[in-house]
């Protein structure tokens, strides 16, 4: 449907009106505009894939993942990185070249690592030495050859929240930088005839400003490229620095451009790897957050306005923690506008309310906004990455369907869950 002729007064995004958006598949709704997704993409295009050559990219999928999005990746050339059987899943339904998919979680099980021995995924990144113990085992019965990287501890700490910071030493992720334990997992990579080690892997964190950690990581992982050249012989061929980079979600937030992160890195990159004497491996990078993040926005309807004199205003909407579990998850904050007076005089500061059986259940604590009716449309931005990945069904609330919209254009991405949804897994 075509919503080009909007009235100026109403939010407009991806060039449709929020306001008739919200009407036609009703709230709450999450919305994502394909435009902004392209332009992100163009950027990892033009200032990393083709400006530095033996480089890749991937979508770490855990930010926002549906077959739709796979196939957008997809037309774009872009990999996709997954971290369970369930997104692994989605991936291989929507006919994603698997040679283009990365692997992770700290706690593969064995049917998932079947999963993706069988569909012969790119890159199975190994966080310790159980599993790859267990790759080794399902590759022999496959009778495949695995091609894996080892996901390495830094041991750099980032500035961001605690919760999503993972590059410290005491972290459950990946493999620690000790010396006897890495030559152990690479010498048994090196004895086997079914696992085939490429390279390294680090993620130091999400939603970071700074480049400080990414670049002090990259220093120690090339020291330890050198490190296992020189004691046993290994040949780095990847090394895969992750994701984390920062978007915009509230006044004060500076997010980067990708230069930012990759220029300093790839720059000093030859230089470096000359010095050590070392190989120049393939730099991937992994974002999630920075593709997604500032591409989706929550459009909600107001419901009770309830003003607690001399205390605060609670506004109550038709969604919640159950849609956008952040702001009790990590104090995230948000910004949000109403869509239907988006051009009034902004006089009032109020509380946005969840709907579920939790006080922790607010979104916004200070929202500026104009007077307000029950029935005003509230859009949240920056909603696009964890928000639709993280929902739930908590006060068996119903997930909102995904509407994709580019150029004026909108269709449906996801449905609406229904309430029979809620009970079909019941016995
Ligand atoms: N690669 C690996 C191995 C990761 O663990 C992650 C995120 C990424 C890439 C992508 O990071 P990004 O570019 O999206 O920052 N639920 C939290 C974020 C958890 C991130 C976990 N790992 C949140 O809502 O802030």
């Amino acid at each position: 449907m075509n919503h080009k002729n909007t009235e100026n007064k109403h939010f407009i995004f991806g060039g449709c009106d929020m306001v008739k958006i919200a009407k036609q598949y009703k709230t709450p709704l999450y919305v994502v505009s394909e435009e902004i997704i392209h332009e992100k993409i163009n950027e990892i295009k033009k200032d990393f894939l083709q400006k530095y050559s033996n480089t890749r990219a991937v979508y770490a999928s855990k930010a926002f993942l549906t077959l739709e999005m796979c196939r957008i990746l997809k037309k774009e050339g872009i990999g996709i990185d997954v971290v369970s059987g369930g997104e692994l899943y989605t991936a291989i339904k929507a006919d994603f070249p698997m040679e283009n998919v990365i692997f992770h979680g700290n706690n593969k099980t064995l049917d998932e690592i079947e999963l993706a021995v069988k569909s012969d995924v790119g890159r199975i990144v190994v966080d310790n030495f159980y599993e790859l113990e267990l790759i080794e085992k399902v590759a022999k019965d496959l009778e495949k050859k695995v091609k894996i990287l080892f996901r390495i501890t830094p041991g750099v700490d980032s500035h961001t929240h605690k919760y999503i910071c993972t590059g410290q030493m005491d972290s459950k992720f990946g493999i620690p930088l000790v010396e006897e334990i890495l030559h152990t997992g690479i010498i048994k990579t090196q004895n086997s005839s079914n696992i085939e080690l490429i390279g390294f892997h680090f993620h130091v964190g999400s939603q970071l400003f700074e480049n400080t950690s990414h670049i002090k990581a990259v220093d120690i992982l090339l020291k330890l490229i050198k490190e296992v050249k020189d004691q046993v012989g290994f040949k780095t061929k990847e090394l895969n620095i992750g994701g984390g980079f920062g978007i915009y979600y509230t006044e004060g937030d500076d997010p980067k451009p990708l230069k930012y992160f990759v220029d300093p890195i790839m720059e000093d990159l030859q230089k470096k790897c000359k010095e050590l004497n070392i190989f120049v491996p393939k730099i991937i990078i992994e974002p999630g957050r920075w593709i997604i993040g500032e591409a989706g926005i929550t459009l909600y309807t107001i419901g009770s306005i309830k003003e607690i004199p001399g205390v605060r205003t609670y506004v109550g909407i038709d969604g919640g923690m159950p849609d956008n579990p952040r702001p009790a998850l990590y104090n995230a904050q948000y910004e949000g506008v109403i869509a239907n007076k988006i051009d009034l005089p902004k006089s009032k500061v109020v509380t946005i309310a969840g709907k579920c059986c939790e006080s922790g259940d607010i979104l916004i604590w200070d929202l500026k906004v104009p007077k307000l009716e029950s029935g005003d449309i509230l859009a949240i931005k920056s909603t696009g990455a964890y928000n639709y990945s993280m929902s739930s069904n908590y006060n068996k609330l119903t997930r909102p369907a995904v509407v994709i919209v580019n150029k004026g254009v909108d269709r449906l991405m996801v449905r609406r869950e229904t309430y029979d949804d809620l009970i079909s897994r019941d016995i």
